[in-house]
């Protein structure tokens, strides 16, 4: 069973989820492990990034022993401000002294968007854990999770960790995004939502029925046993 957290503003979301996470990473280090965490890109995201800047230092988290991936990544030059992960470095990665950081290629890389998809694959093959600890994901209106749209072929990919999409709908039009095995090797699952236009993919994603191709979010479950969290704010869970 899914737990549903609302905030009254995307700041106070963005705070929680900070808070949460360091926690997490905290707590997964004192037992020893090293933690894989999956992030998300988009405008929430970008938020919560910000929101961990602030908490991340002095929170005792060892931010050189974290492995961080991403769900997805806009398939653009490494220095496009529309790149997930130069927003995430510039926003905390770089701030708290992460330097595991696991970068989709980006296509000044010399490899097609293919190549790029199956490098990345076999990178989380070789250097992950398995499972991500926590998977962040960022919700669209339409219902679509990393890269994975609706009626789009990518979401029917079982045989591969990572898939090119040449046809996003939601610019840029070519990305990188992990596949529904993928993203569901995971322990913890956070859906981060925010904003009134969200409200009815929040609905139909956690409805009794519905489609993964009409609502790609819900594909999402997470490994068996899972915990999934919708962090939201009041006008994404159609409070406001
Ligand atoms: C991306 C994201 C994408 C995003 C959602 C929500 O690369 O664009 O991974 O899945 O998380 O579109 O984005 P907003 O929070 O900006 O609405």
């Amino acid at each position: 069973m899914a737990e549903v957290v609302v905030h009254p503003d995307p700041d106070a979301l963005a705070a929680d989820v900070a808070a949460r996470f360091v926690e997490l990473l905290a707590d997964l280090q004192a037992g020893g492990a090293v933690p894989h965490v999956a992030l998300t890109g988009g405008s929430i995201a970008e938020r919560v990034h910000r929101a961990i800047a602030r908490v991340g230092p002095g929170s005792g988290v060892d931010w050189g022993a974290v492995e961080f991936w991403w769900g997805d990544e806009r398939y653009v030059a490494a220095d496009s401000p529309d790149r997930n992960a130069r927003q995430a470095r510039e926003a905390f990665l770089d701030k708290v002294g992460a330097h595991r950081v696991h970068e989709m290629p980006a296509s000044d890389s010399g490899l097609s968007l293919d190549e790029a998809a199956a490098a990345y694959g076999e990178e989380v093959r070789r250097d992950g854990s398995g499972a991500f600890d926590v998977l962040m994901l960022g919700l669209g209106p339409d219902g679509h999770v990393a890269s994975l749209f609706p009626g789009n072929a990518a979401l029917d990919v079982e045989d591969a960790i990572a898939v090119g999409v040449p046809d996003s709908p939601k610019p840029p039009p070519e990305r990188i995004s992990l596949t529904f095995p993928a993203l569901n090797r995971s322990r913890a699952v956070w859906f981060l939502v925010s904003s009134a236009e969200k409200a009815d993919a929040v609905a139909r994603a956690r409805a009794d029925e519905g489609s993964v191709a009409q609502t790609p979010a819900r594909g999402i479950t997470g490994e068996p046993g899972a915990t999934v969290t919708w962090f939201l704010d009041r006008a994404a869970a159609g409070e406001a």
